[in-house]
């Protein structure tokens, strides 16, 4: 008989690192042999890659997440005194991007069931500002595709996906980053696909934005010591991108590994719907890429999230809040204007949310005594 582990960490990136170690390491080590560790071969091939698996022309490797939503975000035109619509409840990174490229973030709620962003809502907040809108496939969870397109149609504005957290997820025969006029991605180390250390990319069919991009990450020059913007130095390190070239060909299998263990906890959790625990909505099936398997803790259950939280924990299982403040109410971002009660579904699953360990290759045994745990305490 097996032992079970009692600790069941909330992410356990060495199962994906493990089998992959002798060809991290030699690309590496070709990396150092070439010497090309800015703008190298490896970042060329991979930008190459990583676009033609999302479906897409032109990737642009940037030094984080961050970067490729404000840089992208300004290769797309987009300016200061223009709007851009954003949800509340996303990471603050979102809203970071858009203010860095000169542009407003106007906030709007979200759907409460599915969590992602309620164009219904986003429909009352356009302005004749609103250029753009950065819809969030959160937790790795598309928003509809053919939703979003009517929308911007309607208003006239340009799609620019924050897809940090969505790398190959699907929905109505679309991948994330393949919707709009652009996207960005970001390879942080526990992201879907991550790098070691920060990274991130832009990725885009249009030739121009690519272009835009690549001069805007390099001092904001198209060619060598020849200024047209003022720029950044945001490239992502040809060492980064050479280990992601590595992992990328698993990503698929990784995505169907944490659907599989979604699945799991689906099922297991069943029993405690009418009990006040209930999952994140999943309306794209095989498609969500679950980065974030997260479930609801309703005010009509036993115990409330913290306690549930620290209960958990006390049996070795490592949870997080993604995320515990919407945008809104953080102290920082004041000068936006908004109070309490602005977005009350946002508001609302800020206080409930609870994410349960997920990673590529996370245990039957460990989704289990989650499931089991949860279930001995709320029943
Ligand atoms: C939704 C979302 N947007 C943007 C980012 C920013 O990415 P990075 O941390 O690489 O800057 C992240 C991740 O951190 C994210 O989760």
């Amino acid at each position: 008989m097996t032992v079970l582990s009692k600790t069941v960490p909330f992410v356990d990136l060495t199962i994906q690192h493990q089998p992959l170690q002798t060809a991290i390491e030699k690309a590496m080590e070709t990396v150092v042999k070439r010497g090309d560790f800015v703008l190298g071969q490896a970042l060329r091939e991979f930008e190459r890659e990583f676009a033609q698996a999302c479906g897409v022309n032109y990737g642009v490797g940037v030094a984080s997440g961050t970067d490729a939503i404000a840089l992208g975000l300004q290769a797309c035109g987009i300016n200061e005194g223009d709007e851009v619509i954003v949800p509340a409840n996303t990471f603050i990174a979102t809203v970071i991007g858009v203010i860095k490229s000169g542009a407003t973030p106007i906030l709007v709620d979200c759907d409460p069931e599915t969590a992602l962003i309620d164009l219904n809502a986003a429909a009352k907040a356009i302005t004749p500002q609103t250029k753009a809108i950065v819809p969030v496939h959160l937790y790795g969870q598309m928003v509809s595709p053919s939703q979003l397109l009517d929308f911007a149609q309607a208003y006239n504005l340009i799609i620019f996906e924050d897809a940090a957290q969505a790398h190959l997820a699907q929905r109505e025969g679309y991948t994330a980053g393949s919707i709009g006029k652009a996207a960005a991605f970001s390879f942080y180390p526990s992201k879907n696909l991550g790098a070691f250390g920060n990274g991130g990319m832009l990725i885009t069919s249009d030739e121009e934005v690519a272009q835009n991009v690549r001069t805007l990450r390099n001092y904001g020059a198209p060619s060598k010591y020849y200024h047209t913007q003022i720029g950044s130095n945001s490239r992502l390190d040809t060492l980064q991108a050479a280990i992601l070239q590595v992992k990328l060909p698993h990503l698929s299998q990784w995505n169907q590994l944490r659907n599989q263990a979604a699945k799991k906890y689906d099922q297991g959790l069943q029993l405690l719907a009418d009990k006040g625990i209930i999952p994140i909505q999943n309306v794209s099936d095989r498609g969500h890429v679950y980065h974030l398997y997260v479930i609801r803790v309703h005010d009509t259950c036993t115990l409330n999230r913290e306690k549930l939280q620290d209960y958990l924990l006390e049996r070795g299982i490592q949870t997080g809040i993604h995320y515990p403040i919407p945008c809104h109410l953080q102290p920082g971002y004041k000068e936006l204007g908004y109070q309490l009660g602005d977005f009350p579904h946002a508001e609302n699953l800020c206080n409930q949310i609870l994410s349960l360990p997920m990673y590529p290759g996370i245990s039957s045994e460990h989704t289990d005594w989650v499931i089991e745990q949860l279930s001995l305490r709320i029943s």
